[in-house]
Parts: structure tokens; sequence; C-alpha cells
């Protein structure tokens, strides 16, 4: 497989980033609030939102996954759980990619029985807009087709995550 086209340009994706940022400055000014990141995906995400923050704001990540390949395998597994304990806190989770939802849903169980005081969600790329999305996702960035993408985090067996842009292969 090689990279096609270009879908969503590097301009396009920081002007986002900073709308989102500018909007979490203010839902959560007067708030402390841990962000979680959802690993290997969301790293560029959260780099480039972080640099944004103008709040009392502090970090952890999971990792989990549900792909092999470019296939969803129906199943969530934790690699990595999280170093702090969330009970009490704001907690923002963030997410590279929205497809079949089972991984946001999955964790919003999960995390929702460890009793923060909020959870929200913060979604990069949402794709087949027509679909019901199973849960509230506060900030969300674009709305893409249903082809599989790479590119602002997102691989295809763990390579192009690096590129600044998003990208469909063939
Ligand atoms: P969901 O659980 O089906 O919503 O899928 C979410 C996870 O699948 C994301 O966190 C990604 O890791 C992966 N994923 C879904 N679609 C793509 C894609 O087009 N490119 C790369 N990874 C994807
Ligand atoms: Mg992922």
């Amino acid at each position: 497989m090689k990279i096609s086209k270009e879908l969503i340009s590097e301009s396009e994706i920081q002007k986002k980033i900073n709308e989102i940022g500018n909007l979490i400055n203010q839902d959560y000014a007067e708030k402390d609030l841990l962000i979680i990141g959802i690993l290997k995906g969301a790293f560029i995400t959260i780099s480039d939102l972080a640099k944004r923050l103008k709040i009392d704001v502090s970090f952890d990540f999971m990792s989990v996954s549900s792909y092999e390949g470019t296939e969803s395998s129906g199943q969530v597994k934790i690699e990595k759980d999280l170093d702090i304990d969330i009970t009490g806190k704001n907690i923002l989770i963030v997410e590279d990619i929205f497809d079949t939802g089972l991984t946001l849903s999955y964790l919003k169980n999960i995390l929702e029985s460890r009793n923060p005081k909020s959870l929200e969600f913060m979604c990069m790329f949402i794709k087949n807009t027509e679909k019901e999305i199973p849960l509230d996702i506060k900030y969300k960035g674009f709305s893409i087709g249903p082809e599989f993408v790479v590119g602002y985090g997102l691989d295809h067996e763990g390579k192009y995550r690096e590129l600044p842009y998003l990208a469909v292969l063939s």
C-alpha cells in the first residue's frame, strides 16, 4: 500500500486544534483537568493540543487495541492501564479516530466505573457521519468518509503515524 491522497491538510488540522484548545481553555478555566491520551494513535493530537492549553492540566496515557491490519477485531484489550487514580477528577479522553465506537464505548464503561467527577471525550477524526454515535463526543475534529486513513498519529501496521496531515491509503 502507498499513500494515495491527502484528505486533510496540516494547516486545516492545526486550525482545528487551535479552535478545540480555545474551547477547552474556556470550559476548564476554573477546573483542574486530567487529559487521558489513548495510545498510540492520539500521541500527536495530544502533543499539539497540550501546547495550546493555558489551564491547570495533567496528562496520563492508556493503551488499547482493537485493530488488526485494516480491520477491527471486534474486541478491545487494555495493553497499558492508567498510572493515576481518576476518582473525583475531571477527565477528558483524547482519541485519534472514531470508527465503530467500540473503543470509546468500552473506555466509557471502564472509566465511569472508577467514579471520575466528570468524563468527556475529544475525537480528532470521526468516520461515517450518518451512523449513530453511541456516546456524546464533546470536542470533535473532522468528519470523514469510511476509507482507511493514516497520518497525524494514525498508522497502517505501525507506519505513517509521523505524517503531519491525514491521508488515504490505496
Ligand atoms: P473503533 O473502536 O472501531 O471506534 O476504532 C477505533 C480505533 O481503531 C482507533 O483508535 C484506531 O486505532 C483504529 N482505526 C479505526 N479506523 C482507522 C483508520 O482509518 N486508520 C487507522 N486506524 C484506525
Ligand atoms: Mg487507536
